[in-house]
């Protein structure tokens, strides 16, 4: 059987491309962010992911304002990335898992989540930066993907319990599928930024350390925010947090924090990485579910 072995967390500003495009990932400002990752490297390094599931928005790539689905999925073997004009280097197609991608679908859908399909789908930086970040050094990634796109652009937006329960579904679904293969699940984005408006650069530590306490040992604690309050308090942008709330959705054992590492700020954004490694329930719990 399919067994989900953790979920990462991680920002995905798009100058972050523009980083590892010009090698400065030394530099001074960059350091500080860059120096998060060499432990999620080496926790993949052993964990070994076959298909990486990733929860990310689009950012009007793929999706415009004119037809915007709540809850998009991937199901295609190829998506292909594309200039969004923020001058940096388009990534090569990243390989999908259609198989695996139609088994969440459909479980999805017979526990009444009405997700859009799609058998094309173009992934824009929310889910190249996150996959650039944990294997570097290669624009050809050693693991398949299944994109799972949720609405954070245009309200009305998923509330966060829907969201942690959108993840559960879908680790229920990774869960039952009959390949003996190790997923990964990502959530992208954040934490706490607003680009636009009179608080453009507002950033709230207090609030994102408070998130990243809770994604690990209460999520649930989250979902008692409306999107209008994770506004107010994380910014236009940070809602982008629903992303890392339905990853964390995706693991139903017990878990443990191997890594996170917070910097403030990356461009405009409160940047955060978090790795949580999935310890399963016993065989019978997760045959009950
Ligand atoms: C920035 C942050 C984002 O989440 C994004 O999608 C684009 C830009 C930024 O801080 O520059
Ligand atoms: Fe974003």
């Amino acid at each position: 059987m399919a067994h989900i072995i953790g979920a990462i967390g991680t920002t995905h500003v798009p100058a972050i491309g523009g980083a590892i495009a010009k090698g400065v990932q030394h530099d001074p400002y960059w350091k500080p962010f860059f120096d998060g990752f060499p432990s999620a490297h080496c926790w993949l390094d052993q964990a070994r992911p076959d298909v990486v599931v990733v929860f990310y928005n689009d950012h009007g790539l793929n999706f415009f304002l004119d037809k915007m689905p709540t809850f998009a999925i991937g199901a295609a073997n190829e998506y292909k990335n594309a200039d969004e004009g923020w001058g940096i280097p388009v990534s090569r197609p990243f390989p999908g898992d259609a198989a695996l991608s139609w088994h969440i679908i459909e479980s999805l859908v017979a526990e009444e989540f009405d997700v859009t399909t799609c058998q094309e789908m173009l992934v824009d930086h929310a889910f190249t930066i996150p996959l650039a970040l944990l294997w570097p050094g290669d624009d050809n990634r050693p693991v398949r993907t299944v994109p799972i796109e949720i609405n954070t652009v245009q309200h009305p937006l998923p509330t966060p319990a829907r969201c942690l329960k959108l993840g559960q579904a879908v680790g229920r679904a990774i869960e039952r599928y009959a390949a003996d293969i190790s997923v990964l699940v990502v959530g992208s984005g954040g934490l706490s930024h607003q680009l636009d408006g009179k608080r453009a650069g507002f950033i709230n530590k207090e609030f994102d350390l408070m998130c990243l306490d809770k994604l690990v040992s209460d999520p649930a604690a989250l979902t008692r925010y409306s999107t209008v309050r994770i506004v107010e308090e994380g910014g236009s942008q940070g809602v982008e947090i629903l992303n890392w709330i339905a990853m964390r959705g995706a693991l139903a054992g017990q878990v443990t924090k191997v890594h996170s590492n917070y910097h403030i700020p990356i461009s405009n954004t409160a940047s955060a990485l978090l790795v949580l490694q999935n310890d399963p329930p016993p065989i019978e719990m997760r045959m009950a579910g």
